[in-house]
């Protein structure tokens, strides 16, 4: 058993008992780097256990008419309703999100024709920012930048400042990765709309902390990692969203630019040229990473049991009361993230000239937040995972640390 009955907070909490099902979560270590790489599944050290006896290793090339090819898809339609908000046959499952960022940007600038920019915040993330910068390369496009406050985020009368009748795209994160800003999609989604522009989502940091309502907000696209709040596990596949009246829209069907083979009509038909696949699995390029998305599953099954409310109802708690405790004991800190909890992701960052010092020496303590220029403290908590007692062991290691320098 771990530690949460302890503090007041973790006894009252009706998710604590999550905590213990996470490998690790019985030691003194405290990990608030969950929205970097979530903790693993005890259940998904079996999980890979049997799928190397039974089904790699006893199905063997079986697998893929038994499961495996079709797992991109059915796992993706699981993403969209536990996590996105998504009916099924939008979401999928396949590369890096760096790669499906490329595909989803290259493929949203070609459906808006004559158009010449793609609007997006420097602060967004370096790789949805550098995957742009090339597009537009690419396709002789301009980068329209948005100036944001790195403490918070992109605001509804910046964006629509910024878009015009030249806008194709518009690309942005529901929460920003250094603040844990949280935008107003729905409403960002409508202003980008209303000049004629598509909208891609980044939604790495929210997909299993912070709930989307991705259809009813209107959300063309969107792409998330898998490893951060999904506990996928390092390298683990992306996913994408398409909205079903881009994949449907028969006068300018939806492509995107890596055509391979498992994302043809038929893949086994081996044809002298490309032809699509209807709906969403077009925007699958190769072999799918099997491996990689087996933690996925034991995630989104825990998810999916607790419930994506409750998980972000938790997600506050936390992140107040890691606010809470920086107040009280980090005075010389400053937060770099919103105070309002509505505006605000999973993760909390405290600024400090020294943070960088600050962060080196609690891994050394066994204490794991993570560090982000230009002196950001930042402190990811997983609501499945994290206990409040955690929480609070690492803001008084923060200030030991602190009061330490020299
Ligand atoms: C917000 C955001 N977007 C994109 C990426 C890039 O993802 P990947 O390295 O999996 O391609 C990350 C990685 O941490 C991220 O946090």
């Amino acid at each position: 058993m771990t530690d949460h009955p302890s503090h007041p907070l973790d006894a009252a909490d009706p998710l604590a008992s999550y905590r213990d099902r996470f490998v690790g979560a019985d030691s003194e270590l405290v990990y608030l780097d969950g929205n970097s790489l979530g903790r693993p599944l005890q259940v998904t050290g079996e999980r890979l256990r049997a799928f190397v006896d039974e089904e790699w290793g006893g199905r063997l090339i079986r697998g893929w008419d038994e499961g495996w090819f079709d797992l991109p898809v059915t796992l993706g339609d699981e993403i969209g309703r536990i996590c996105l908000g998504a009916a099924a046959g939008q979401t999928f499952v396949g590369d890096s999100t760096t790669v499906l960022l490329y595909k989803a940007m290259r493929a949203a600038v070609a459906l808006r024709p004559g158009r010449t920019e793609i609007v997006l915040d420097r602060d967004n993330f370096p790789t949805d920012r550098y995957v742009a910068e090339g597009i537009a390369r690419e396709c002789g496009l301009t980068l329209r930048w948005i100036d944001v406050d790195t403490a918070a985020g992109v605001t509804a009368d910046q964006l629509a400042e910024a878009v015009g009748e030249q806008t194709a795209l518009v690309v942005l994160s529901h929460v920003a990765y250094r603040s844990a800003w949280l935008a107003d999609a729905p409403r960002l989604t409508e202003i980008a709309h209303d000049a004629g522009a598509l909208v891609l989502w980044d939604l790495c940091h929210s997909a299993g902390s912070v709930p989307t309502s991705l259809d009813a907000w209107d959300v063309d696209l969107a792409v998330g990692c898998t490893y951060k709040y999904l506990n996928g596990g390092p390298g683990s596949p992306a996913f994408g969203y398409v909205a079903r009246c881009l994949l449907e829209d028969a006068a300018t069907p939806l492509t995107q630019p890596i055509q391979g083979w498992m994302g043809a009509a038929d893949p086994f038909e081996m044809g002298p040229g490309y032809a699509p696949a209807r709906g969403v699995r077009r925007m699958i390029s190769g072999t799918p990473p099997v491996l990689g998305m087996l933690a996925l599953q034991d995630m989104l099954a825990l998810l999916d049991e607790a419930g994506l409310e409750a998980v972000r109802e938790k997600s506050i708690g936390l992140t107040e009361h890691a606010i809470a405790l920086a107040d009280d004991l980090l005075p010389e800190t400053t937060l770099a993230s919103p105070r309002d909890p509505e505006r605000r992701g999973g993760h909390v960052t405290l600024n400090h000239p020294r943070m960088r010092e600050v962060t080196a020496e609690l891994w050394r303590r066994d204490v794991l937040p993570d560090y982000r220029d230009p002196h950001g403290l930042r402190l990811g908590l997983s609501p499945l995972s994290t206990s409040y007692a955690e929480v609070e062991r690492g803001l008084h290691t923060v200030r030991d640390v602190l009061d330490g320098l020299t």
